[in-house]
């Protein structure tokens, strides 16, 4: 659910995930543009109670009073309610004064409800919220709107506040009242909060986790959709001698070394830190925490662009035992996240530990399976080798490995599996019949081979969902120990000779099982039909790999060579759309975008009128007008709640008619 995004203010564009460092408008000394703030965030409160601060801002706005030329976002005073109970200003007067300052994003006055209160409370609390959001965007003029998502800790409260709240039209949503949660260190509770709340917003706004200021969370965060923090914790925790680092807290009374290799860490020892006045050193922790808060914000950038966030995510919630509770609550939204996941990244799936298995592409593999239907009633299962394992098993493979053989059959006077389906079990995936294994990420993924218990179990699960489909089945002996199998009576050894099949698979077979698994059951039939001799197959000379596929000198589909995905050509296109109806596959597009789509040209979202849910970023799709006239075909570039949701950019990159 992390993404990259872009959004642009009066004072500039603002590249997201983004940290806002909290500017306090009468006591800031550090100066955070030349640390890398794009944006800020102060308190228009506070400007408004000081009478020097109000008159200043009024007469110069807010950019000359904290001396930040870039984007700034105000807070309302809403914080300041919920730790003194009360504040001298209206919800319509906070706006008014936010837009007389010259602020580029204003905040309304939410309600911070605590976690943990009575859902009375809460409810009381949250209608107000409600209502001031409608107020504020109704009277605001000039600013870009904060709409803030409060609702405690019920799930059910958050959810309907950010579907309520998102109805007016605010630019971007913010998640309240957290604060707590993170200080408790209740991370699998904020999950919960934020996962309810997001499920209820937009996918076209950002969204602002308000005072999450720990770099230790961001990461976590943006997994879940968050494309914005804010942080006092830089100052704070500098004023409490306290570091902070992407995987925790040090105290400078423990430090014989410095942490990091930033200006600070290095021209400073621990030592003359301790000698120097606090404030001198605070204003130097506080230097060193905004960069390394910064540096993980351009780490997890960059883990996005390379498929690699939740293995970020992973690495960093090992930090502290209760980060890896907000880790393992996750598992439970797995819908959720397998709504926005990328059908094929950049780089490969690593296993960092049994969290792992709870990956989007774990259950997209499962469900991606029912796909394929079996060509026999025989199935046998064999251990894995290297991938991809077409290139490692075949018959000497099996053979080599004969004697340990043992196999457990529900048909006892069947012994000749000879044309038996045949598939392997490996984790993190489970089961991989032969022909998918050079599709992302079957191939192209790394597990330990010492396995945990859950790798086991999730084994178990994989081969008995699997092996339902088939009567006759043939487990490899190295399975049942690795796995710790608890195959029941149904089973026995077999020290009979059996006769095993071929474990390879021809070019035809493999295009069509692959053409099932990525576009559907019967696709590979659809595509290519049942006569091997009619299907012409290029290969590459460098890697050997299937690279186009005709038939009659026309292009029907071609291989992509990172991820083993069948990309469509003309005749593979109009195969699909003739075959399955509509809306499988289908992005269909409005009027004024058809001549545009049929030339070539890329799909904006702005003209997508509906879209086929299971569509996935990276994933082939069909373009076609109102009445399914197929007009073009192409590669989405975002998700379909994306494409539904977005009213500006490119949905799908279309592919040229070759013969048309
Ligand atoms: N800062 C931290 N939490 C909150 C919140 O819930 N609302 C507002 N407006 N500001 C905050
Ligand atoms: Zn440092």
């Amino acid at each position: 659910m992390g993404r990259i995004g872009k959004f642009t203010t009066p004072h500039g564009t603002v590249t997201t995930p983004a940290l806002m460092p909290v500017v306090h408008p009468g006591k800031q000394t550090l100066d955070v543009k030349k640390l890398g703030a794009e944006i800020v965030i102060t308190n228009s409160y506070i400007i408004y109670k000081n009478e020097e601060l109000k008159e200043k801002a009024l007469k110069d706005g807010v950019h000359p009073l904290i001396d930040f030329p870039h984007t700034i976002e105000t807070d309302s005073g809403s914080f300041q309610l919920s730790v003194y109970g009360d504040i001298d200003i209206t919800n319509e007067e906070v706006i008014k004064f936010q837009e007389a300052i010259k602020t580029d994003i204003g905040t309304s006055l939410d309600i911070p409800t605590a976690p943990y209160v009575k859902r009375s409370k809460a409810e009381e609390d949250l209608a107000i919220t409600i209502e001031r959001a409608k107020q504020a965007a109704e009277v605001n003029e000039e600013l870009i709107l904060n709409s803030v998502v409060q609702g405690s800790t019920f799930p059910d409260l958050r959810l309907k506040c950010a579907e309520e709240i998102s109805k007016f039209d605010a630019d971007i949503y913010p998640i309240g009242a957290v604060v707590p949660l993170m200080e408790m260190y209740r991370y699998a509770d904020l999950v919960d909060v934020v996962m309810y709340s997001i499920r209820g917003l937009p996918e076209d706004k950002p969204r602002h986790l308000m005072g999450a200021g720990h770099p230790m969370v961001f990461a976590l965060a943006v997994a879940m959709g968050c494309d914005l923090f804010d942080s006092a914790a830089y100052i704070l925790y500098a004023n409490k001698d306290r570091f902070m680092m992407p995987d925790g807290t040090l105290r400078l009374e423990d430090l014989i070394e410095m942490p990091c290799s930033c200006r600070v860490c290095c021209e400073y020892t621990p030592d003359d830190l301790r000698k120097m006045p606090q404030d001198e050193r605070a204003k130097l922790i506080a230097e060193h925490n905004l960069h390394i808060s910064f540096a993980e914000i351009r780490r997890i950038r960059q883990a996005i662009v390379d498929g690699e966030l939740m293995k970020l995510v992973e690495l960093r919630c090992r930090a502290h035992p209760f980060l890896l509770d907000g880790l393992r609550r996750l598992k439970e939204y797995q819908k959720d996240m397998m709504k926005l996941n990328p059908s094929s990244k950049k780089n490969a799936f690593f296993y960092t530990g049994e969290e792992t298995l709870n990956r989007p592409e774990v259950l997209k593999h499962q469900k991606q399976l029912e796909n394929i239907q079996p060509t026999s009633n025989s199935l046998v299962i064999l251990p894995h080798t290297r991938k991809p394992y077409t290139k490692y098993l075949n018959k000497e493979y099996i053979k080599k490995y004969t004697p340990e053989i043992v196999s457990y059959y529900t048909n006892s006077c069947n012994l000749d599996f000879s044309d038996a389906d045949v598939v392997v079990a490996d984790i993190p995936f489970g089961i991989i019949p032969l022909g998918v294994d050079e599709f992302y990420p079957l191939a192209q993924n790394e597990s330990p081979a010492i396995h945990d218990e859950d790798a086991k179990q999730f084994m178990k699960k994989a081969i008995c969902d699997y092996t339902n489909k088939y009567d006759n089945i043939l487990i490899h002996k190295k399975i049942v120990d690795k796995y710790d199998l608890d195959l029941t009576d149904e089973y026995t050894i077999v020290d009979a000779p059996i006769t095993l099949p071929d474990a390879k698979i021809s070019d035809f077979d493999r295009l069509k099982m692959i053409a099932d698994y990525q576009f559907g059951t019967n696709a590979g039939n659809v595509l290519f039909g049942d006569d091997p001799d009619k299907i012409k197959i290029e290969k590459s000379r460098k890697t050997g790999k299937i690279r186009h596929v005709f038939e009659d000198k026309q292009n029907i589909v071609n291989m992509r060579a990172n991820d083993g995905f069948l990309i469509l050509s003309d005749l593979g296109a109009k195969r699909l759309h003739e075959a399955f109806d509509a809306p499988h596959m289908r992005v269909v597009v409005a009027e004024d975008a058809e001549e545009y789509a049929r030339k070539g040209k890329s799909v904006f979202n702005k003209f997508v009128l509906d879209v086929d849910e299971p569509i996935r970023h990276n994933d082939e799709v069909l373009i076609v007008n109102g009445d399914d006239e197929l007009l073009a075909f192409g590669k989405s570039l975002l998700s379909s709640y994306e494409i539904k949701d977005f009213n500006s950019g490119q949905a799908i990159k279309t592919r040229k008619w070759k013969n048309q």
